[in-house]
């Protein structure tokens, strides 16, 4: 299964723009969608989507659904534990530290102890505090057109909307790497100083090993070495974010970290983890999390239950039965080849690997013809999306089930559609 369109039931014939102010009342304005006119999605299978008017689109950008929308397993599996049982984490379970285990071998270099959370950003704010409770420090840095969540430590991250008040003093924000990272990891090593000098001394470092919200890169071996030397000299962590990479999406490894030769001291994971049930969490070496432990105590209503355990296990076994991550590097493979030969002047370049792929636009007008590729794209049923600081790069990552014909499907429409791009 996987790839089957779904069989449309339409939830109702509302048109969008209704939908979309019922929603502002309800919710408070500027909820983000996607689109000039938004999407009203109402099922998924697979690589597909459907719409309330009963279209279909091929989905190349929701990483979520790892393994596919509504993959069978992951539902029986969860709805069979829901069923069953599902109580919080002071009761023993043997399901939570089975999955541990298992998700512990996908990592080397001693990692292997997990702690589970529901989202991508407690999973990061916890390792924040694992690094001022393993350094007894407060300083970190991190990239300047990232993003690693929604909590108060995390959004003071963000360029896109500075910190009320302004950046607070132990944090350090540089750009990501260019070139062969020797920029980087000396931009780094004045951070960590300005740190030291200030006081607040050197925790972390905390970034996305594929830099998936800056725009991608080209993971190579070696890029960030001098860099991880940099933050073992300073006695600080590194914590790889691999919210967006892991769990097999660059195909040729399990991790971004792994494609690097990095070895971090923690990695966070969520979104795939669970195939859309909210699992999410980081793996570390045990000292880390003893002193995490030791200095902030840790439960989570809703994390690391049978539940959650058992949409994570069954996600691992559909990635196993079907193959996907080794789908993820020949597919991938395929698509970067057909979209690296298309030649249409407004096209940079393509990066990325696996189905993490990035298309580069060119110039001042890079932006707006982005944007007018995703319209384009949609209209004509294929969702992909834009990023990058200046929203001038074009984005796919589909669910790991793609198929070289949706590939070709993919590559073929981008054509048309920049085909018809004004000038
Ligand atoms: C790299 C990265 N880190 C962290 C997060 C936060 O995850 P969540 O939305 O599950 O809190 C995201 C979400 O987009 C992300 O892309």
């Amino acid at each position: 299964m996987g790839n089957a369109p779904p069989s449309s039931q339409p939830e109702t014939k509302a048109p969008p723009e209704a939908l979309a102010t019922r929603r502002a009342r309800a919710m408070g304005p500027n909820v983000p969608t996607f689109y000039r006119t938004p999407l009203h999605i109402v099922e998924g299978r697979g690589v597909w989507l459907a719409d309330a008017e009963g279209r279909r689109y091929l989905d190349a950008y929701n990483n979520v659904p790892h393994v596919g929308h509504g993959h069978p397993k992951v539902v029986a599996a969860v709805a069979g534990q829901m069923a069953r049982l599902n109580v919080h984490s002071r009761y023993l379970h043997e399901a939570v530290p089975a999955y541990i285990e298992r998700l512990g071998a996908t990592f080397g270099h001693g990692l292997g102890p997990a702690l589970l959370t529901c989202t991508g950003s407690e999973a990061n704010d916890v390792a924040l505090r694992i690094a001022e409770a393993w350094t007894g420090r407060t300083g970190l840095v991190a990239t300047d057109a990232t993003y690693h969540g929604n909590t108060r430590a995390l959004s003071q991250l963000s360029t896109r909307r500075p910190p009320i008040g302004g950046y607070p003093g132990h944090v350090r924000l540089i750009p990501p790497p260019e070139g062969d990272g020797t920029a980087f990891a000396a931009a780094l090593a004045r951070a960590i100083g300005e740190l030291e000098d200030a006081g607040h001394g050197f925790a972390a470092l905390i970034l996305c090993p594929i830099f998936a919200n800056e725009g991608l890169i080209e993971p190579r071996p070696g890029l960030l070495d001098a860099a991880a030397n940099a933050v073992r000299a300073a006695g600080g962590l590194l914590i790889a974010d691999e919210i967006q990479p892991g769990f097999g999406r660059i195909g040729s490894h399990w991790w971004g970290h792994q494609a690097l030769g990095l070895a971090p001291d923690v990695v966070t994971l969520g979104k795939a983890m669970g195939n859309g049930y909210p699992v999410a969490g980081l793996v570390t070496r045990p000292e880390l999390l003893a002193a995490f432990r030791e200095a902030f105590g840790y439960f989570n209503t809703f994390a690391a239950t049978p539940v959650a355990a058992a949409a994570a296990s069954a996600m691992l076994d559909v990635m196993e039965e079907e193959s996907l991550r080794e789908n993820a590097a020949t597919t991938g493979a395929h698509l970067k080849a057909g979209l690296t030969a298309l030649s249409h002047p407004a096209i940079a370049g393509v990066r990325g690997a696996g189905l993490s792929l990035a298309v580069t636009l060119h110039g001042p007008e890079a932006p707006a013809r982005a944007e007018a590729a995703v319209e384009g794209m949609r209209a004509r049923g294929i969702l992909i999306g834009r990023i990058g600081p200046a929203m001038d790069v074009l984005k796919i990552r589909p669910p790991l089930p793609f198929s070289r014909a949706h590939a070709d499907r993919l590559t073929e429409t981008l054509e048309q559609v920049l085909a018809h791009l004004p000038a």
